[in-house]
């Protein structure tokens, strides 16, 4: 398979998933989500005072935290590549009447913005379903000013491995090299399966340094109180069977970089 191949069979599964999605998550309109059941930016505090910032969020979906961040007075740009998710993100503006854009297009080369235009790029769960991260960090670093910060959240490589149910444990069969993801459904109307691309910490860590970035934190969100729990941003019953595992094993990393002035 191709690039292009691959990125088809993705948003062909985005396209099919889009739905179950976004009516089995319970995702937050007022605070920015970074991880199942965990604390969002309310708690974690990684964008600074973003009003009157130009953000771009990458792989936005349903625009959730487009939506928190607009109301927040940042002046926003979304995209993404599904336009089933881009749908849901139209009508959810709508109904919150709040202003930002959306646009449709391929986050690991995000050519239609100049260069130096954004303080603040981001995205939660976009950056494990491009092949070639580097290009797109390289293409954020660019779209950066100088000073300007990249919050990248991602599934954790230890999400890849399988979750032993009776014994309570994660089977790791090779933390090096961990396992592309192929999903299991078939999407309908003959399309290739997607794919998830996970990557050691250490290839996420050298992406953002090789681009050009100082990583300020590093985080791996644990979940607070309970799945029925109103705190997280980010919960509900696409999550809820994982729940155990999710108290055991970091689901997402968070990185904080910034571009040198
Ligand atoms: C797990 S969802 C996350 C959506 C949203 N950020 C959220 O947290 O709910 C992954 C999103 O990545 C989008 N996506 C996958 N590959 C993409 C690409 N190459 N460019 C832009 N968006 C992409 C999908 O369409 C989907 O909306």
């Amino acid at each position: 398979m191709d690039s292009q191949d691959v990125k088809s069979a993705i948003r062909a599964g985005w396209d099919a998933m889009s739905p179950s999605y976004q009516a089995d998550s319970r995702i937050a309109l007022d605070d920015v989500h970074y991880a199942p059941f965990a604390p969002g930016e309310r708690y974690y505090r990684l964008m600074g005072d973003v009003s009157g910032k130009r953000v771009l969020e990458l792989a936005c979906g349903g625009a959730q935290n487009s939506i928190a961040l607009a109301k927040w007075g940042a002046e926003v740009v979304a995209l993404d590549i599904s336009p089933n998710q881009l749908s849901h993100a139209v009508s959810l503006r709508q109904v919150t009447d709040v202003e930002f854009d959306l646009l449709s297009g391929d986050m690991e080369s995000p050519t239609m913005f100049r260069p130096s235009s954004f303080d603040l790029v981001m995205s939660s769960f976009g950056w494990e379903f491009i092949p070639d991260l580097r290009k797109c960090l390289d293409r954020c670093a660019e779209l950066l000013r100088p000073n300007g910060r990249l919050v990248m959240s991602t599934v954790h490589p230890l999400s890849a491995f399988d979750w032993n149910v009776a014994t309570r444990s994660l089977s790791v069969t090779h933390y090096f090299n961990p396992p592309v993801e192929v999903w299991e459904d078939p999407v309908p109307e003959g399309h290739s399966p997607g794919l998830t691309f996970f990557r050691t910490i250490e290839e996420l860590v050298s992406s953002v340094i090789n681009a050009g970035l100082c990583i300020e934190r590093l985080i791996e969100p644990y979940p607070v109180g309970l799945p029925e729990d109103e705190r997280s941003p980010y919960a509900g019953r696409y999550w809820a069977d994982h729940w155990e595992r999710l108290t055991k094993v970091p689901f997402a990393v968070v990185i904080l970089a910034r571009k040198p002035d």
